[in-house]
């Protein structure tokens, strides 16, 4: 059946936390009533960025984006718009550019700064409908894959210089080769969609948006490596990104692109889905693996690595969602395409997650090597209420710490270790002058507190006492060796713990001792805090 126009709703997460799913079902309802039903189809969709507000819809063919929409913006759109013809100008976003007259099915809304690659059809499509994902070349990269050889994939992505986006940016294709030339009667493919880093949700949102790329990346992984059965590793927390992957694996599984023999390959691939129960600790690979085998989430000791004895001791290629990605368009287009993006040592894009205090929050993706300036300001649309910019958390409390004289750092694997700092998931937290860096610090080790998976002593303990010791500073019963105590606790943590989580730990903490240090001295010796966040007496702020 064929429609006058399409009405796409943006169902994720974080939009039906506003509002998203009453706006859709009221959509549905106000089309019955004008008699369009007929003449107009709703769909779901994921997520555009940081500059479209949440909820959104777009009305095609005219690629007219409303957002952010609210329940009785409905009625409006559809009398005027669905009925009459007339977009409701007002509704529009003012930062949204509108195509008017026959613009039929394609990006409505690009942002200069703006490159899609792993984002490409979140927005566009409907993720429910495996049809919409076919027609903006979903599974066509699975069907080129199985017409060559494992190494010939995994040379292609071993030269477009894919760099792992899940923290710590191991190249993509030397983990496939390494699994694929372990021994072993049975070999596994994981994904990683645990994604429990504070600030992030990129990896849900890309789920959310289009769960079908995923199902491809890992069927093409699967046949580079040998494995027959995959695994999406995902927080039970995030029941809208399961139900997308469900409908997404069973549509799959129906096409005969998931199942025996693939397309007539000879090539079987199962992929199952594993609910996690929410720990951080378990988006570490090992604990992950752990936690499928039905274990308590703890970290092995690595080497062996998991391609060698991952799996129930099986050579296992586990994966970031965002790394998956990006590779069933590099099997498509090629390596060089994939290079030509982003800087030359580190190719290719990034998905950001802007958060804090900036104007336009959200997922943004944009080649390697955007500055973190332009980040916060063109994308950002700056610090909220003309603020100054404090600092930035890169890659959530793990990652790196970033001070405004970094601004124009370009973003990579490899740029940011020289400012000591890190990528991270992509999560960029802004914090403005209004906030107090104890208080910020202490909130960011509180996290890990309560994250440690106590296996080991320094992370269990340090986690407690560096708590401790910004807790009593808050209340002004600072003690005079504070600092030298907070600095040896976190050098000796990130020394001497077992595993990524309290290795990593302290690096908030030392870096704003480095940077912030007058202000740490002040909440000690002079039981003052500046910001007025602190239970103590106020600093010069509030008395000026
Ligand atoms: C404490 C901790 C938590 C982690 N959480 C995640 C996570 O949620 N998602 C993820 O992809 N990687 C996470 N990682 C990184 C993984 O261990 C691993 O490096 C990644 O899944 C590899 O995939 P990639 O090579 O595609 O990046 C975490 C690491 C540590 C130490
Ligand atoms: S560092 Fe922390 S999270 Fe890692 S094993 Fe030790 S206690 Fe567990």
């Amino acid at each position: 059946m064929f429609y006058r126009a399409h009405v796409l709703v943006e169902m994720t997460s974080n939009s039906i936390l506003l509002g998203a799913a009453q706006i859709r079902e009221r959509l549905s309802r106000e089309i019955v009533l004008a008699g369009l039903s007929q003449e107009v189809k709703v769909l779901e969709t994921g997520p555009y960025g940081a500059k479209v507000p949440s909820p959104f819809v777009v009305v095609y063919p005219e690629n007219v984006i409303y957002a952010p929409v609210s329940i009785d913006d409905v009625k409006w759109i559809v009398e005027e718009h669905l009925l009459k013809g007339r977009p409701v100008t007002s509704l529009i976003h003012p930062e949204v550019r509108v195509d008017w007259g026959l613009a039929g099915f394609r990006q409505p809304f690009l942002l200069s700064k703006e490159k899609r690659v792993v984002l490409r059809n979140s927005g566009l499509i409907d993720p429910e409908n495996i049809d919409d994902s076919i027609a903006r070349d979903g599974y066509q990269a699975l069907a080129k894959a199985l017409t060559l050889s494992p190494q010939e994939i995994i040379d292609r992505i071993k030269k477009s210089g894919l760099q792992g986006r899940g923290g710590a940016g191991f190249p993509a294709g030397l983990k496939l080769e390494f699994t694929a030339q372990a021994t072993g009667d049975e070999k596994y493919v994981v994904c990683n969609a645990d994604e429990g880093e504070p600030g992030t949700f990129k990896d849900r949102l890309i789920l959310e948006g289009d769960p079908h790329s995923i199902i491809e990346a890992m069927a093409i992984s699967a046949y580079a490596v040998g494995a027959g059965e995959g695994f999406i590793y995902i927080r039970a927390e995030y029941p809208q990104s399961i139900t997308a992957l469900e409908t997404a694996i069973g549509q799959a599984n129906e096409y005969g692109l998931l199942g025996g023999s693939i397309l007539g390959s000879g090539f079987s691939f199962q992929l199952k889905i594993r609910k996690g129960a929410g720990a951080y600790i378990c988006g570490e690979e090992t604990s992950l693996l752990e936690s499928i085998e039905g274990k308590r989430g703890e970290p092995r000791i690595k080497p062996p690595y998991p391609p060698q004895k991952g799996l129930w001791g099986k050579p296992t290629a586990i994966n970031n969602v965002e790394t998956l990605a990006n590779i069933p368009p590099i099997v498509l287009n090629g390596p060089e395409w994939f290079k030509n993006i982003g800087t030359p040592t580190c190719p290719g894009t990034k998905v950001f997650t802007l958060t804090g205090n900036v104007n336009a929050l959200g997922l943004i993706e944009v080649p390697m090597g955007t500055t973190l300036r332009e980040l916060i300001y063109e994308v950002g649309g700056g610090i909220r209420n003309g603020k100054g910019l404090k600092v930035v958390q890169t890659g959530g409390p793990t990652g790196g710490t970033m001070t405004p004289d970094m601004l124009d750092v370009p973003m990579a694997f490899d740029t940011l270790p020289k400012y000591n700092s890190a990528l991270g998931s992509g999560a960029l937290t802004v914090i403005d002058d209004s906030h107090c860096i104890v208080d910020l610090v202490k909130n960011f080790c509180e996290f890990f507190l309560h994250e440690s998976c106590g296996k080991c002593t320094p992370c269990r303990i340090g986690n407690k006492r560096i708590v401790e010791i910004l807790g009593r500073a808050q209340i002004g019963k600072g003690k005079s060796n504070d600092l030298i105590q907070l600095r040896r606790l976190g050098e000796n943590m990130k020394k001497t713990s077992f595993c990524g989580l309290g290795q990593a730990a302290p690096n908030p903490l030392l870096k704003c001792l480095d940077y912030f240090r007058e202000e740490f001295e002040i909440h000690i010796n002079q039981r003052i805090c500046e910001c007025r966040t602190c239970s103590m007496k106020p600093g010069k702020k509030t008395l000026a």
